[in-house]
Formats: structure tokens, C-alpha cells, sequence
């Protein structure tokens, strides 16, 4: 059985994510997506909130899909438990020299687990979470971007801060 990791900050969920969730699952028997818990980072949602925004989102997909959150390094938490590729987006092409540094420093720190690239639909490309936050934060319309459930906890998130 293949399994399967989409690893992600995830904050927020974008409908980029989730068109990579969409054909992640087509290539797994098993997809786990994978919160990255980063103490370091300031994040918008915590790693609680991302899960739930995952689940509710990705069960609109395939009710199978496993949601987790780890901590530590990705290939180490892939060891722990079967898995054997990890997937990740490529949007544009400056996405590349970062996500070739990290599929090359996976595979030196373990050569048996794939990385394999997803490019999403073209209206997806420009998406990103960073980009997300900084619209909502100033009142822009990010409806086409995110999930309808994720406006509402973005807007919600941003009432109260
Ligand atoms: O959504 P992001 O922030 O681009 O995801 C990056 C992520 C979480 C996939 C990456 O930072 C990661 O794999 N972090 C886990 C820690 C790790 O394994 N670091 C070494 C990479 S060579």
C-alpha cells in the first residue's frame, strides 16, 4: 500500500492546497496531510484550528484522507510511519530552488522516500497563504481563494485580533 504525505503550514488552507489534496489522493491509496507544528513561527491559526479547517475542507474531497499534525523532521515522521512519498505543489518557478533543496536533502536523509511534484490548475498558480493573510488583512475579497469555511474563520480570526 502506498502511503502517502501533502506536508503544509497550512495557515490558511487555500484552494491551491486543496487542488493538490485533490490529485494527491489519486495517486495514494493512503494520503495523510500533514500539519507541520513550527513553535518558531508566528502563525495565524493555531495547529489545532488548521486541523479542523482541514478535516472539515478534506472531507468534501475523500472521507479518508487522514489528518495529522507533527513536529521534527518530515522524513523522520515518514520513517515512523510507512510512508513512502511525499507530495508537494509547484506553483510558479520560484518555487523550485526551494522545493528542490528540500526533495534533494530528503532523499540524502532518506533515499527510499519520493518526493513527487503536483502542478495545479492554472487559475491555482498565484495562490498563497502569506498573500491570503496580507489581502484579508486589509479588507480585500478572498473568496476565490480560500474555501467558503475559511473566509469565515479567517474573518472571524481577524474581528477579534
Ligand atoms: O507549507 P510550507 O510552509 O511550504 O511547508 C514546508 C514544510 C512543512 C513541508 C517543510 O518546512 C518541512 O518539511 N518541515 C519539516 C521539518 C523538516 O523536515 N525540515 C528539513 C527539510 S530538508
Amino acid at each position: 500500500m502506498r502511503i502517502g504525505i501533502y506536508p503544509g503550514s497550512f495557515d490558511p488552507l487555500t484552494y491551491g492546497h486543496l487542488d493538490i489534496i485533490k490529485r494527491a489522493v489519486k495517486i495514494c491509496d493512503k494520503l495523510i496531510v500533514g500539519v507541520f507544528v513550527n513553535s518558531a513561527k508566528k502563525e495565524l491559526f493555531s495547529q489545532e484550528e488548521r486541523e479542523m479547517i482541514l478535516r472539515r475542507c478534506c472531507s468534501e474531497i475523500c472521507p479518508d484522507i487522514e489528518i495529522v499534525s507533527f513536529h521534527g523532521l518530515l522524513i523522520d515522521f515518514c520513517k515512523n510511519n510507512n510512508i513512502s512519498c511525499i507530495i508537494r505543489g509547484l506553483r510558479a518557478v520560484s518555487d523550485f530552488e526551494y522545493e528542490i533543496t528540500i526533495a534533494s536533502l530528503n532523499r540524502r536523509l532518506a533515499p527510499d522516500i519520493e518526493t513527487i511534484f503536483l502542478m495545479g490548475k492554472d487559475e491555482n498558480l498565484f495562490i498563497s497563504s502569506t498573500l491570503v493573510k496580507e489581502i484579508a488583512t486589509y479588507n480585500g475579497n478572498i473568496s476565490t481563494l480560500v474555501h467558503p469555511y475559511v473566509v469565515e474563520k479567517i474573518h472571524q480570526k481577524i474581528s477579534i485580533s
